[in-house]
C-alpha cells in the first residue's frame, strides 16, 4: 500500500517559476512563429502513430521547461512507475490501477499479490475471443437456430461510453451481418428506442457492469430480458415454459462483471459471462471484456491491434523522458491552462465524423476523474482541478461555438484531431471532399493562433465602425493531433493518450483520478426519494419543499 502523501504543486520551486512567467508573458503566437523558425518543429512530438504539434500553446521554451520540472518536483515519474507495478494507488479504495496491464502482451510478466495478472488478462481475452469467433461465425445459435445478428449492449459510464464510441469510430471495420446497439439510460426510451424492430431470434444482449449492482444497467436487462421472452412468446418461437425461457436466456444474454456470483443471481449462466477485476477503473474499461461487444463486431483481430495502440502509448508514457513524452506535456500543458492561464473548459475538436463520442467518452474519463477538491490524503487541493471537456465534430462546432472560441471573453483551450486519410475518399466534381474538410481544420487552427489585426480588416476596406467587430486577437491555444488513418490502433493510442493525460493532471493536482465518490449522493437520494414520487405522503414530507412541489407537479400532470 502506498500513500505516499501528494507534493503540494504550489510549494515547488516549479510553481513560482511559472508564477514570474505568468506574470512576464505577453502572449504572442504571430511574433513567436516570425522570430523562431524552428517553434514548430522544436514543440512538435511522435508518441506511436500520432503526430502531435504544441507549437500553437501559449508557452515559452522557459515555460515548456518550467512545466516540466514541475512533473519532476511532484514526483510523477515516480506515480507513473508506482501505476505500472500495480501499487495501491487508488488509495480512497485501495486499489490497484492496472488498466495498463489490460494491453500488455501475452508474453509479459506482471506479478500483483503474488498472481501474474498478465495471465488473467489474456485468458479471458481469449475466453472473449472465442465468444467473438463463434458469433462471427453463425456458429452460436438464437434459440430458434438462427445466427445473431444484432449486439445490444447494456450498459452505462464506463461500460457504455467506450464501447459506444469505439463502435462508431471503427464502422468501416464493423463486419458485414452485424450491427450493435447501446441501452445506457433508465429512460425507459431508450430501451424501447433500441429494441424497435429487432427481431428478437436474431439478437444478443451483452449485460455489461463492472458491480453488476447499477440501476440503469439491472432495470434495462430486466426489460429486455421481458423484451426477448414476449416477442419470442407471440412470434410462437417458445411456449413459455420455464425451461424454454431458460434456454432463451442462455441463448440470448451474456454477462460482462467482476461480480460472477451477482451474473449467476440475475439467472445468466456464468460459463456465458466474462470477467475482469477491481484494479480496472469502469472509464479505465473499454480494452476489458467491457469491449465484448466491439470483440464481436470488430473481431479478434482488430481488437488486439485496438489493444496494441493503447500498449504503445503506454510504452512510450513509461519510458519517454519528460521533456519528450507527449502525455505527460499535454497534461502538464493542460495545468499550464488552468492554472496560471484560467481557462475553465477544453474543447477536443476531432476532424473526423466517426469520433463523434469521443468527446462524450473524454467527459467521464477526464471529468469523473479529475473532478474533485480533495486529495489523495483526505486535504484540500491547493489550486484548481478539473476544467470541463467537451467538444463535436468539426466542421459542424465551426457553424455552432467556434464564435466563443474566436471571439469570445474565455480562454478555451482545444485540442484538433485530424487523419491524413478519408474512410470514404469522395469527390465533388474534381474537389477532394476530404481535402476541403482538412483545409477547415488547418485554417482554423491558424485563425485562432494567429487572428486579424484591425490593420488587416481596415485593409479590405471594412467600415470602420465594424472593424473592432471583426478583429481576431489570435492568442488561442490549440494543440493539433493528426495521424495517418483512424484504424483500431490509432483508437486506441488516442484513448491512451487522454488517459495518461488525464492521470498527469491528477497527479500535479494530488488527486486520487480513480474513485468517483461524487457520484454516489445522487444515487443515494434517488432510491430514498423513490416512495415519494409513487405516491407515499409520508416520505413526501421528509424531502425539502422545492424537492416537494416537483414531485407534486409530476404527480398531477402524469397521465401515462
Ligand atoms: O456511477 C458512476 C459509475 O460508477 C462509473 O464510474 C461507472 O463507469 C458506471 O457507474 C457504471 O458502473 P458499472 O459498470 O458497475 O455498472
Amino acid at each position: 500500500m502506498t500513500a505516499a502523501v501528494p507534493v503540494d504543486p504550489t510549494t515547488t520551486t516549479a510553481w513560482a517559476s511559472l508564477t514570474e512567467l505568468k506574470k512576464g508573458l505577453n502572449p504572442d503566437l504571430r511574433g513567436w512563429f516570425a522570430d523562431d523558425p524552428q517553434r514548430a518543429q522544436r514543440m512538435s512530438f511522435t508518441a506511436g502513430d500520432l503526430f502531435v504539434d504544441l507549437s500553437k500553446n501559449l508557452v515559452t521554451d522557459d515555460i515548456l521547461a518550467a512545466l516540466v520540472r514541475l512533473g519532476d518536483q511532484v514526483d510523477l515519474p515516480a506515480r507513473r512507475d508506482a501505476m505500472f507495478a500495480g501499487e495501491r494507488i487508488n488509495v480512497t479504495e485501495n486499489r490497484s490501477v492496472l488498466h495498463t496491464a489490460l494491453r500488455l502482451p501475452k508474453s509479459a510478466e506482471l506479478e500483483v499479490d503474488g498472481q501474474n495478472v498478465v495471465e488473467d488478462v489474456h485468458a479471458t481475452l481469449e475466453k472473449v475471443y472465442d465468444f467473438a469467433r463463434t458469433v462471427r461465425s453463425g456458429e452460436w445459435k438464437g434459440v430458434t437456430g438462427k445466427r445473431i445478428e444484432t449486439i445490444v449492449n447494456i450498459g452505462i459510464g464506463g461500460s457504455d461510453l467506450g464501447p459506444v464510441m469505439v463502435y462508431e469510430a471503427l464502422q468501416p471495420y464493423v463486419q458485414e451481418g452485424l450491427s450493435a446497439r447501446f441501452v445506457s439510460n433508465i429512460d425507459p426510451t431508450d430501451i424501447a428506442e433500441k429494441t424497435r424492430g429487432l427481431d428478437p431470434e436474431t439478437t444478443l444482449f451483452i449485460v455489461a457492469s463492472k458491480t453488476f449492482t447499477t440501476l440503469e444497467t439491472l432495470t434495462n436487462a430486466r426489460l429486455a430480458k421481458a423484451w426477448l421472452l414476449d416477442s419470442l412468446k407471440s412470434a410462437g418461437a417458445i411456449d413459455g415454459s420455464d425451461s424454454q425461457a431458460a434456454d432463451a436466456v442462455a441463448k440470448h444474454f451474456v454477462a460482462v462483471s467482476t461480480a460472477l456470483d451477482k451474473v449467476a443471481e440475475f439467472g445468466i449462466d456464468t460459463a456465458n459471462a466474462f470477467g475482469f477485476w477491481d484494479w480496472v477503473g469502469g472509464r479505465y474499461s473499454v480494452d476489458s471484456a467491457i469491449g465484448t461487444s466491439l470483440a464481436v463486431v470488430l473481431g479478434p483481430e482488430n481488437f488486439a491491434d485496438f489493444l496494441g495502440g493503447f500498449h504503445a502509448i503506454d510504452e512510450h508514457f513509461r519510458s519517454e523522458p519528460l521533456a519528450s513524452n507527449v502525455p505527460a506535456l499535454m497534461g502538464l500543458l493542460n495545468v499550464w491552462n488552468v492554472n496560471f492561464l484560467d481557462a475553465r473548459t477544453h474543447a477536443v475538436l476531432p476532424y473526423s465524423q466517426y469520433l463523434h463520442r469521443f468527446p462524450a467518452y473524454l467527459q467521464q474519463l477526464t471529468m469523473e476523474s479529475n473532478g474533485k477538491g480533495v486529495r489523495w490524503d483526505g486535504t484540500q487541493v491547493t489550486c484548481s482541478t478539473g476544467e470541463v471537456f467537451w467538444g463535436e465534430p468539426g466542421t459542424n462546432g465551426q457553424h455552432a461555438f467556434y464564435q466563443l472560441i474566436h471571439q469570445g471573453t474565455q480562454l478555451v483551450p482545444c485540442d484538433f484531431i485530424a487523419f491524413a486519410n478519408p474512410a470514404h475518399p469522395l469527390k465533388d466534381g474534381a474537389a477532394d471532399v476530404h481535402e476541403l474538410f482538412l483545409a477547415n481544420f488547418f485554417a482554423q487552427t491558424a485563425a485562432l493562433a494567429f487572428g486579424k489585426t484591425a490593420d488587416q480588416v481596415r485593409a479590405e476596406g471594412t467600415d470602420e465602425a465594424i472593424v473592432p467587430a471583426r478583429v481576431f486577437t489570435g492568442n488561442r491555444p490549440t494543440t493539433s493531433i493528426m495521424s495517418a488513418s483512424l484504424t483500431p490502433s490509432v483508437v486506441g493510442q488516442l484513448i491512451a493518450l487522454y488517459e495518461h493525460i488525464t492521470f498527469v493532471q491528477g497527479i500535479v493536482w494530488g488527486i486520487d483520478s480513480f474513485d468517483q465518490w461524487g457520484v454516489e449522493l445522487g444515487k443515494q437520494l434517488a432510491k430514498a426519494v423513490t416512495p415519494a414520487v409513487g405516491g407515499d405522503e409520508h416520505a413526501l414530507e421528509q424531502v425539502d419543499a422545492s424537492t416537494q412541489g416537483l414531485i407534486r407537479f409530476y404527480r398531477q400532470h402524469r397521465t401515462a
